[in-house]
């Protein structure tokens, strides 16, 4: 596939925002859907909506193997070693909620310490300090350096013989900063802790092998790899699921069920109370596939020539500051510009039918500690082209002569 032709599989591409063509650059948000995914979520709600994992029926059955074939598919795709190790959530927020509540419970008790990091997204905070608000655990942080990348001296020099759990994005939605997990993991396990990588940021850029890294953790949702809101997924060792307590009860997750107590499903069923979003996991299959098509490494590959292609374009523009200086970045670029706010920014670009994304970013502490309230960030994928970019950076220049 060119990249020209990529833009076709994508209609919404193809539509006038505000009487201008439209130009995307807020996949780090949520990125496009290919047709293929509309199709199959089409497809269920128009002919093959059944419940799966309990009917007797035609499409209940259909429904179930292609369910179970899109698990199937997942795991392939980051390189599980089981099927079992992959549970389908509503997104990495569920994701890492689901590790707080039933890691937290069996694993983590008063006294205990987690480690996290300034860059985190609030997805991967408030789960801990909602644990902690359950339990007396001190939460502590990674400090980054003054170009965005974590300080790996200070991270070893974090751990006590009371770290329970280490908690880190592998790509800072903000920053864009490509953080070192190998390292990190490696390091947390001569620790003898735990590790979750919080793939959101990652997933759709950079292919991820979790047997090779060796992380015990890895979340991530579809909607930022093409496919559809509502499912995520979590990978987990097998071994350390099993030691796990449920997540959540209801329908799916038990196996016999008493007055006063129950037993429970096998994994991955046991974490998958209820009805699960079940046409969106199927369209999600096609999300996987589409990545697949095109290439995880052609997608990594284009990704960094569009982000140098975009540091090029932005860097001249007098005023405007490109924010952090991360020896590796991936698929985001965040700035500001002098003298204007970025909701202006954003909105008279907005104008023009450019797509950005401004404010915190859901990431308080970070810019706290860059000393920031708002900022603008534009992020790409396979979808975009130079030419988005060259608009961006002449949209930036209407808003100096506008304002
Ligand atoms: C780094 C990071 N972690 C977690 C999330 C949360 O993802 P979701 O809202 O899909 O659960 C995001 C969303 O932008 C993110 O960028």
């Amino acid at each position: 596939m060119s990249t020209t032709s990529i833009k076709e599989y994508f209609p919404a591409l193809n539509q006038k925002i505000r009487g201008k063509d439209f130009t995307y650059l807020d996949s780090a948000a949520t990125t496009l859907k290919p047709r293929s995914v509309i199709e199959a979520l089409t497809q269920y709600y128009t002919y093959d909506t059944a419940n799966i994992h309990r009917g007797a029926h035609f499409l209940a059955n259909k429904g179930t193997t292609a369910f179970e074939d899109t698990r199937d598919l997942v795991a392939n795709f980051i390189n599980a070693a089981h099927r079992e190790e992959i549970i389908f959530t509503k997104g990495t927020t569920d994701s890492i909620n689901l590790i707080a509540a039933t890691f937290g419970e069996r694993f983590i008790n008063d006294g205990d310490e987690i480690i996290l990091s300034t860059l985190e997204h609030h997805s991967n905070i408030i789960p801990w300090q909602l644990l902690s608000s359950r339990k007396k655990i001190t939460i502590k942080y990674i400090p980054i350096d003054g170009n965005g990348d974590l300080i790996l001296s200070e991270y070893r020099k974090l751990f006590t013989s009371k770290t329970k759990l280490v908690s880190i994005t592998h790509v800072s939605n903000v920053l864009g900063t490509v953080n070192p997990i190998k390292e990190l993991i490696s390091f947390a396990h001569t620790q003898g802790v735990p590790i979750l990588i919080d793939g959101a940021q990652s997933i759709n850029h950079i292919l991820i092998d979790v047997q090779e890294l060796d992380c015990d953790f890895y979340a991530f949702s579809a909607h930022k790899m093409f496919g559809p809101n509502g499912v995520g997924v979590l990978y987990a060792k097998q071994t350390i699921l099993e030691e796990l307590p449920p997540y959540q009860g209801g329908g799916n997750m038990i196996d016999q069920v008493g007055e006063i107590s129950s037993t429970y499903n096998k994994i991955p069923h046991k974490f998958e109370a209820g009805t699960p979003a079940i046409g969106e996991v199927i369209a999600f299959a096609e999300a996987i596939k589409f990545i697949k098509a095109i290439g995880q490494k052609q997608i990594s590959k284009y990704d960094e020539d569009l982000l140098k292609y975009t540091i090029t374009k932005l860097s001249p523009i007098s005023g405007l500051k490109i924010i952090g200086n991360p020896a590796k970045r991936s698929g985001v670029v965040s700035f500001t510009l002098e003298n204007v706010h970025s909701y202006d920014l954003g909105s008279i670009l907005d104008m023009q039918g450019i797509a950005i994304r401004t404010g915190n970013h859901c990431a308080q502490q970070l810019m706290k500690c860059l000393n920031l309230t708002s900022i603008a960030r534009a992020s790409f994928t396979i979808y975009n082209t130079n030419s988005d970019i060259d608009r961006l950076a002449d949209g930036i220049r209407k808003v100096k002569d506008f304002l």
